[in-house]
């Protein structure tokens, strides 16, 4: 179809990435879907992010840690969209693996077939946190991007409304350990309402995005709801900042992914995380929608 932008979604298969491929598609682009494994796309994701498999024109099926798999993917591409990210301990992988260098592989591609702009999702408070080998992996891209000579967008979101629904498990299991006192604030983002913020961004100046949701809680206040909404009381144990830190140096020792990953979580406990804010999608529901698809499968 002449006229028609061409989309690469990278990370199609995730959170973020399944409510971006179908921004996109609404907005009448043809999307192209790098993803694992197809089969996930088919079936709503654990946070009720959306069967896409319908919403997609083109499957590529790769690996960013196997360059031959990704070979070709940008062909015919106007615009590349990456959310895709190592987000849980692989036994094999690290976040420079993936984060850095796999997006490093996308953009070579990008470069090779001159694609008109790249956007990127990295993390709010990127500043605050530079040794956190997550955040490192992310801002070691998005140098590379800003060095690429390519139109980037790199949105920098806080929170999203499935990291909040970690809590929200936990709460179901009836008992919540909380690093700190939980006095920290965050403006967390539903995934449909950040799709919009990464769809905008595909036009205009090169740029930085932050973004949050609506609303602003504690992340007390978060874990409070989280209680509520599957009708049970707060049982909220606190740990000390020390001894999570101390924890985490010792669990370093036998499991250095796992370790990584883990320090970000603690990490992000130290500061408030309010970014500008978008959308109209609304925690206390989104909890609530989690607590009702329970009681269905029950
Ligand atoms: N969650 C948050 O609160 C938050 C906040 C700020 C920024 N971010 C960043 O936003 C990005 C998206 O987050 P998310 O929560 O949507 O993550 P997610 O649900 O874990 O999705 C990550 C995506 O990356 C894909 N992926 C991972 N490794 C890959 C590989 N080697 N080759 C090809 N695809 C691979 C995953 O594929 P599979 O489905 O096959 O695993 C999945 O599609 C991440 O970079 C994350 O760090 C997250």
């Amino acid at each position: 179809m002449a006229g028609t932008k061409k989309v690469l979604v990278a990370g199609a298969s995730g959170y973020l990435g399944r409510y971006a491929v179908r921004e996109f598609k609404k907005r009448g682009y043809l999307v192209r879907a790098l993803v694992r494994n197809p089969e996930k796309i088919k079936t709503p994701g654990p946070h009720g992010e959306p069967a896409v498999y319908d919403f997609v024109d083109e499957i590529v099926i790769g690996d960013v840690t196997n360059p031959e798999s990704i070979e070709g993917i940008c062909n015919g591409i106007d615009i590349v969209f990456s959310a895709l990210g190592l987000t849980a301990p692989d036994p094999k992988l690290t976040s420079f693996d993936v984060d850095h260098l796999g997006n490093g592989r996308i953009l070579q591609q990008a470069l090779q077939q001159k694609v008109s702009r790249f956007i990127y999702v990295s993390v709010f408070n990127q500043d605050k946190m530079p040794d956190i080998p997550t955040i490192k992996a992310h801002e070691l891209f998005v140098a590379d991007l800003k060095a690429s000579g390519l139109s980037w967008a790199v949105i920098r979101p806080n929170g999203y409304f499935s990291d909040m629904g970690r809590f929200f498990s936990m709460a179901r299991s009836g008992h919540l350990f909380m690093v700190g006192e939980g006095e920290k604030k965050i403006n967390p983002i539903h995934g449909a309402d950040l799709a919009i913020v990464c769809a905008d961004a595909a036009n205009g100046e090169s740029r930085e995005i932050p973004a949050g949701g609506p609303d602003t809680y504690t992340f007390r206040e978060v874990m409070e709801m989280a209680f509520l909404a599957c009708g049970k009381s707060p049982w909220i144990t606190t740990l000390p900042m020390w001894l999570a830190e101390g924890s985490l140096a010792v669990a370093g020792l036998f499991n250095r992914n796992l370790a990584d990953l883990l320090s970000f979580a603690v990490e992000a406990l130290k500061f408030d995380h309010i970014a500008p804010s978008y959308g109209t999608h609304h925690l206390k529901e989104f909890f609530a929608e989690l607590a009702a698809s329970d009681k269905h499968e029950v």
